[in-house]
């Protein structure tokens, strides 16, 4: 066996196989100064996760390089709807690394109509699209299911990974996240988005003692805590990390960008020049402001925000 030269990492690019990303690790961390958190006490830090990669973006990076890897060279399938930013980021992975991917996409009436701009971009990318009605991509990780779709997709061969990207590979691969957070130093809380959870999982894992992860989940339902669970159980083999949801900040739920987001969204990026992610990293950023305006950090609190994505398409510099 040959062992990963000294100065790789377990998780660096080289280690696992993709130096060809190239992506900018660790992320950069810039303090904002912003007078909401700093009247009473607060520090805000934004961790830059969305310049790791230009086309895997953030969480997108550290949930599919360990996935890749395991790909070994065969055609990676994977499931998302028509806007999903996890499948344009595995269908640029494939055109950087030479891999086939294909997507299953929710929604059958989509396959008669011209592509959106975040389908017709994997395709260019090269990913073979297969669209399925709403039942059966619910039923998508049932055996049977899986097992018809991968036969529908000839793909049988493939590497799957589950819809938004969240396998224990990908958990591990954010562990990273919350242990760059804990090199840093002087971080108290770091804070994200979840969609499915994964990311949170990681980084909850990776802070260290002394430190906690906050979520901010943008789906409505309350169902995350066991989500969670279940994921560090299974990347980890039990409860890691010292962490916590906040499920008021979801806007109705996955998607819903009400007008009072918006606007909120559209003042941060005046304040702070950074391009504002709305689906996820606007509510996670909401959520921070209105937990300093309620005083629940205290004074001397450094808070990360870790900031997962940027707007598709990138609006121009
Ligand atoms: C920009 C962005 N932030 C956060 C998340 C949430 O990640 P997770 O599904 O791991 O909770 C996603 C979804 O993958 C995302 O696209």
């Amino acid at each position: 066996m040959i062992s990963p030269e000294p100065s790789e990492t377990p998780e660096s690019p080289e280690a696992l196989g993709l130096g060809a990303l190239r992506p900018r690790l660790p992320s950069p961390v810039r303090e904002a100064v912003d007078e909401r958190f700093a009247r009473r006490g607060v520090r805000l830090l934004l961790k830059r996760d969305d310049l790791i990669h230009p086309e895997l973006v953030g969480n997108k990076w550290r949930k599919l390089a360990p996935n890749l890897r395991a790909a070994a060279g065969r055609t990676v399938l994977t499931f998302g709807g028509a806007y999903s930013n996890h499948l344009r980021a595995t269908a640029a992975a494939g055109r950087l690394l030479g891999l086939p991917t294909v997507g299953v996409v929710r929604g059958q009436e989509l396959a008669d109509r011209p592509l959106n701009p975040s389908l017709a971009q994997c395709a260019a990318d090269g990913m073979r699209f297969h669209f399925v009605d709403r039942s059966t991509y619910r039923r998508k990780s049932e055996p049977k299911t899986l097992a018809a779709l991968l036969r529908a997709c000839a793909a049988e061969d493939a590497y799957v990974i589950p819809e938004g990207g969240s396998n224990s590979l990908a958990v591990l691969g954010c562990r990273a996240l919350g242990e760059e957070l804990r090199d840093h130093g002087g971080v108290d809380v770091a804070a994200v988005a979840c969609g499915t959870g994964g990311t949170f999982a990681g980084l909850a894992a990776g802070l260290g003692p002394g430190r906690r992860a906050l979520g901010i989940p943008v789906l409505k339902g309350g169902f995350l805590d066991a989500e969670i669970r279940t994921l560090q159980d299974e990347a980890f083999g039990g409860p890691r990390g010292d962490w916590s949801l906040d499920d008021r900040f979801h806007f109705g739920g996955y998607a819903r960008t009400p007008p009072e987001l918006e606007a909120f969204a559209a003042d941060f990026e005046q304040r702070h020049g950074l391009p504002v992610e709305r689906l996820y990293v606007a509510k996670l950023l909401y959520g921070l402001v209105a937990l300093a305006e309620e005083n629940a950090f205290p004074r001397g609190t450094t808070i990360a925000a870790v900031i997962t994505g940027s707007p598709h398409p990138r609006p121009a510099p």
